[in-house]
């Protein structure tokens, strides 16, 4: 029996379902791993792309309210201090200024855990929001946040996590600086046992920065009261919880709050959670019985909206002489900034081989700036960069190929759950992979050995991440008589492509052309419910609702040509958007025709993601192979080419995926080599304020890249198969680049990232 009518079995009768199931074969294809999709997996261009490129799309940036007005927000110019006292009559009288906001003149609103508040009186680093001015225009509010008279108690303050730690640092929170006031313990077997077993064992210390996000658009919201009821334009990768939190914040009901959004240029995690600015402009505009809109600048995206946090970690691990891991143990201390947020960087090394005996200890400790939020892969692109360095360093010790090391200790089962995987196609990832790279040939065989001053090398490095989705999702199809086809999902796109998979899944479904077909998602007031774009989650969430709300669909077109045509369903069958007896093709009748004679207008279904098979873990896995060439005299790292070999289950469009392995690989290359924020220790204030000193790849860095996909479809999560790729495609890629400079230099570099100077010392040394 076909899958896709056990997965829409809720919409039948019982009894339909059997009588359904034998028709399925004469209407519409299977998804299994070796069917011919029409659509799907194709690289068609996004459904987007014109309104983007020629610059009509707007995006929550653009958006110009009759009537609005601009607020710019006065944040804290120390790293850790009191507010006193805070004058604003000046700024006031600014001609043009509305209303200007602070802890005085404000409800108090939780923020953080309930461990602060939207207004705090009490600023834990340089960037928190002291008061919001809202006037006729940005450049009135930006001169007025300056005459806005604060007299602060100037604390001290700590910022490295260690010192924070302990117990005379300055302390953010009563209750201290560590996070829940103990670290994130997780153990298996025996460690002990496991060091004790070992032939060999190595241990060293890594250590990763802190990385902002910087997605193209900055984090803006426009804000608009009618009534009670309030609509919020926002660049957030969750409508449906910006609409939750914006809600309760305020005391009104989540009916009450409509979030849009169209358009969005990225937020790798930046735009998960709902910005203070977002409620301090619904206040204000509440206040001026006006629209409001906030954006922050690029000094703000640096210092105030997240970051990923920096990891010092303390990796030991053991193994025999055969390869065998017997022991791997993680300690790790991360920075969460001024909030909480987690700062762990552990799980791959509980997950990602085969080993009894493991022991990681995470401490997310709350220090004097930016707050840590998730960012692409939070912890997994740290952790891997640990966990891939001593891996290399104990295959060496072992003297071992490194990949031959990785596949001795291949996880046939999640080590976590002791469960199998839906699948896992990590084996031939490595294989091919290695095979496009040259691993076997092309690595120097003497790490450092090649001749002159620029040295080349390859190394490689192993990605693994959740990325399977699930329920809750929704897609709503609207058919209408002219055979056009508008599909409504609560999701949004966050530049990944969204609005383009969906088109392909409907088309592929219904077979009605892509250009017959409008996409609506990013609102709340007309889409059913999705979850936030999260974990590289959306498209295998979303891609199955869509597929379901078509069957449907394809299901209530077939029963009404049976009805018209007086005949059983089985005797029917659906193909290129058409329906006709299979016995006599000539009585096809099109959805129109179907429409007509139904005598509707239009015909309505809304397709759910099922939930995911119990008993299995789901992973994404994939392997990136990198080569470089470091010249010994500057210092400078050339990444040449990355091969990423990945198995993501089924690929929904083949351009979209490269582009996704292309962003992810840049923005894992500049992690690897050039992004770092960069404070001063002793003012405690951010030095990498611009762009110009917070330094990120641009298109001269931009290697080679070349993508393997080795899955076809994962059928065991949903009946798309299809698993995320948004985080996947970043993890690897800072391990593998560390790894291939070592084979090049013969020097490990251990501290992200790997500067010129970095270089040269460690060559010196
Ligand atoms: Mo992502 S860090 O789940 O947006």
């Amino acid at each position: 029996m076909c899958a896709r009518f056990i997965k829409s079995k809720h919409f039948f009768e019982e009894g339909m379902v059997e009588s359904l199931a034998e028709v399925s074969e004469a209407n519409g294809k299977v998804w299994d791993e070796d069917a011919e999709l029409d659509v799907v997996g194709k690289g068609v261009s996004r459904i987007d792309g014109y309104d983007k490129v020629s610059g009509t799309a707007k995006y929550t940036f653009d958006i110009k309210l009759p009537n609005m007005a601009h607020a710019k927000i006065l944040r804290c110019p120390h790293p850790h201090a009191r507010i006193k006292r805070i004058d604003t009559s000046k700024a006031l009288n600014l001609k043009g200024v509305l209303a200007i906001h602070s802890h005085q003149n404000t409800p108090t609103i939780p923020w953080f855990w309930n461990m602060s508040q939207l207004y705090d009186a009490h600023l834990r680093y340089q960037g928190d929001e002291v008061a919001t001015v809202v006037a006729e225009t940005e450049r009135i509010a930006s001169e007025a946040i300056k005459l806005i008279e604060v007299d602060y108690e100037v604390l001290p303050f700590v910022l490295d996590p260690s010192e924070a730690m302990k117990d005379d640092a300055p302390k953010l929170y009563e209750q201290g600086n560590i996070l829940r006031g103990k670290p994130d313990i997780y153990e298996r077997g025996d460690i002990e046992k496991g060091m004790a077993e070992a032939d060999m064992i190595v241990e060293d210390k890594f250590s990763t920065q802190v990385e902002v996000h910087h997605p193209t658009e900055v984090h803006c919201s426009v804000v608009n009261w009618d009534g009670d009821r309030l609509t919020v334009y926002d660049s957030t990768q969750g409508i449906f919880a910006v609409r939750d939190t914006v809600a309760s914040s305020l005391k009104i009901p989540t009916s009450h709050v409509r979030v849009i959004k169209k358009y969005m240029g990225g937020g790798f995690g930046s735009k998960l959670d709902t910005g203070k600015y977002t409620v301090i402009a619904a206040l204000l505009a509440r206040e001026i019985g006006r629209p409001v809109r906030i954006a922050m600048d690029r000094k703000e995206m640096n210092q105030s909206v997240g970051n990923r946090p920096d990891s010092f970690q303390h990796l030991k691990i053991g193994a025999k002489k055969d390869g065998t891991l017997t022991a791997l143990s993680h300690y790790s201390i991360g920075s969460s900034g001024a909030y909480p947020s987690g700062a762990g960087c552990s799980w791959p090394m509980r997950s990602v081989y085969q080993c009894d005996n493991v022991k990681t200890t995470d401490f997310s400790v709350l220090i004097n700036a930016g707050q840590g939020r998730a960012f692409r892969a939070p912890g997994h692109v740290q952790g891997t960069f640990g966990m891939e360095s001593i891996i290399d360093m104990m295959a060496e010790k072992i003297g071992m190929d490194p990949l031959e090391f990785r596949l001795i200790n291949y996880a046939e089962q999640d080590q976590v759950s002791r469960q199998p995987y839906t699948s896992k196609k990590l084996r031939e990832a490595y294989e091919q992979g290695a095979k496009a790279i040259g691993w076997w040939d092309r690595r120097q065989k003497v790490p450092g050995g090649m001749p002159g001053p620029l040295k080349r090398g390859i190394g490689m490095a192993t990605q693994i991440w959740w990325g399977g989705g699930g329920p809750p999702a929704y897609a709503t199809m609207k058919l209408n008589r002219d055979g056009s086809l508008d599909v409504l999902a609560g999701t949004q796109d966050l530049g990944t492509g969204t609005y383009t998979f969906i088109a392909q899944v409907a088309a592929e479904v219904l077979e009605i052309p892509m250009d017959q077909i409008s996409v609506i998602i990013g609102d709340t007031a007309t889409c059913p419910y999705c979850a936030s774009s999260g974990g590289s989650t959306t498209a295998p969430s979303v891609a199955p609702a869509v597929k379901d709300a078509g069957e449907q669909m394809k299901e209530k077109l077939l029963s009404a040509a049976a009805a018209i045509m007086e005949t059983s369903l089985t005797n029917m069958t659906y193909w290129g958007g058409k329906i006709s007896l299979i016995s006599d093709p000539s009585t096809s009748m099109d959805i129109s025709a179907i429409m007509q004679k139904m005598n509707e207008r239009i015909l309505v279904t809304t397709g759910r993601r099922s939930a995911n098979p119990d008993g299995y873990a789901i992973n994404t896995f994939g392997a990136q192979f990198a080569e470089v060439e470091v010249d010994i005299q500057t210092g400078k790292i050339h990444v040449l080419r990355i091969v990423a070999a990945h198995d993501i289950g089924r690929v929904l469009n083949q351009q979209m995926l490269e582009n996704q392995f292309h962003g992810g690989i840049i923005q894992g290359l500049g992690f690897a080599l050039l992004e770092e924020r960069v404070m001063d220790p002793y003012t405690g204030t951010l030095l990498t304020m611009n762009m110009c000193d917070y330094k990120m790849p641009t298109m001269m860095d931009t290697p080679q890249i070349d993508v393997i996909i080795v899955s076809k479809s994962d059928p065991l999560i949903s009946d798309v198969g299809a698993k995320g790729i948004g985080e996947p495609a970043m993890i690897p890629t800072a391990a593998a680049i560390a790894n291939a400079v070592y084979n090049a230099i013969g020097v490990r570099m251990k501290s992200l990232p790997i500067t010129p100077n970095k270089v040269l010392d460690a060559l010196n040394a």
